[in-house]
């Protein structure tokens, strides 16, 4: 079973940044946070389209000078440019973005598993020269993976267990995917970012991000958990496609 796509569109809707208020203050063991972890493996020259963009979060690390932006959501687009003066958003869908000039890569933060990889790599192939790579952080709801953690236990309460996204990405046939989009996958890594609850409020600003609509007895309990957890490790997986030389 997958995610509920009216859940998704309701909350990039309704509370725009909610992603990268989320994630902007989680840190691995290295410090970075996802969208520094994401930069790294994009080229440092070039402009950069970011798909699924969200408030931009990534033009901070690229510089706003060489980023371009698509999203379907026109409110985290107004929230981007009051929070970033300046930064190139367009509103539009990602398998299908308006016209944006010359681009040397593209990234895809956390928007992946919504999108999907095959919309994502016809526009790489599109788009981009011989030898550019598409790169993508993606949140997991690897089940295995997930056991015995807070995380597992949140989506336990959330009624989300088990519960993928659209595109679960799977590791078994990425290759073949990629292949068949014209790109090579080199690299599948995961990371784990730690995001720190500061009190109740932000606990109910987590709990709320999940992509759920729980009755009020399983928020509490989530809240509960949450709370007393005081942390939160979130598994992200970085994919980086290269178009063939
Ligand atoms: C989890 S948020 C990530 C936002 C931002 N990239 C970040 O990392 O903070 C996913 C974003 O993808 C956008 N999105 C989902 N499907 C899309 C599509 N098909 N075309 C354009 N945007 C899409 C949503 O509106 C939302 O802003």
């Amino acid at each position: 079973m997958s995610l509920d796509p009216g859940i998704v569109a309701r909350l990039h809707a309704e509370r725009p940044a909610v992603t990268e208020d989320l994630l902007l203050c989680a840190r691995d063991v290295a410090g970075r946070n996802p969208y520094g972890w994401l930069a790294e493996v994009l080229p440092p020259a070039g402009r950069v389209l970011d798909l699924g963009c969200g408030t931009a979060p990534l033009a901070e690390e690229v510089g706003l000078h060489r980023y371009v932006g698509v999203d379907r959501a026109a409110a985290e687009l107004a929230e981007a440019r009051r929070r970033r003066p300046g930064v190139d958003v367009r509103l539009g869908e990602a398998g299908d973005p308006p016209p944006v000039g010359t681009v040397a890569s593209v990234a895809v933060s956390m928007a992946l598993m919504l999108i999907g990889l095959e919309p994502v790599l016809a526009v790489g192939a599109r788009l981009l020269p011989p030898g550019a790579v598409v790169a993508a952080t993606v949140p997991t709801r690897d089940t295995d993976l997930v056991a015995g953690t807070t995380y597992g236990s949140l989506l336990g309460l959330l009624g989300q267990a088990g519960r993928g996204y659209p595109d679960p990405l799977d590791a078994d046939g990425l290759a073949r995917r990629a292949a068949a989009g014209g790109f090579r996958l080199v690299e599948d890594q995961l990371g784990s970012f730690t995001r720190h609850i500061r009190d109740g409020q932000d606990a109910a600003f987590v709990v709320d991000s999940c992509y759920a609509e729980p009755p009020p007895p399983a928020r509490d309990a989530a809240l509960r958990l949450v709370r007393g957890a005081g942390r939160l490790d979130y598994p992200i997986r970085r994919l980086v496609f290269a178009r063939p030389g």
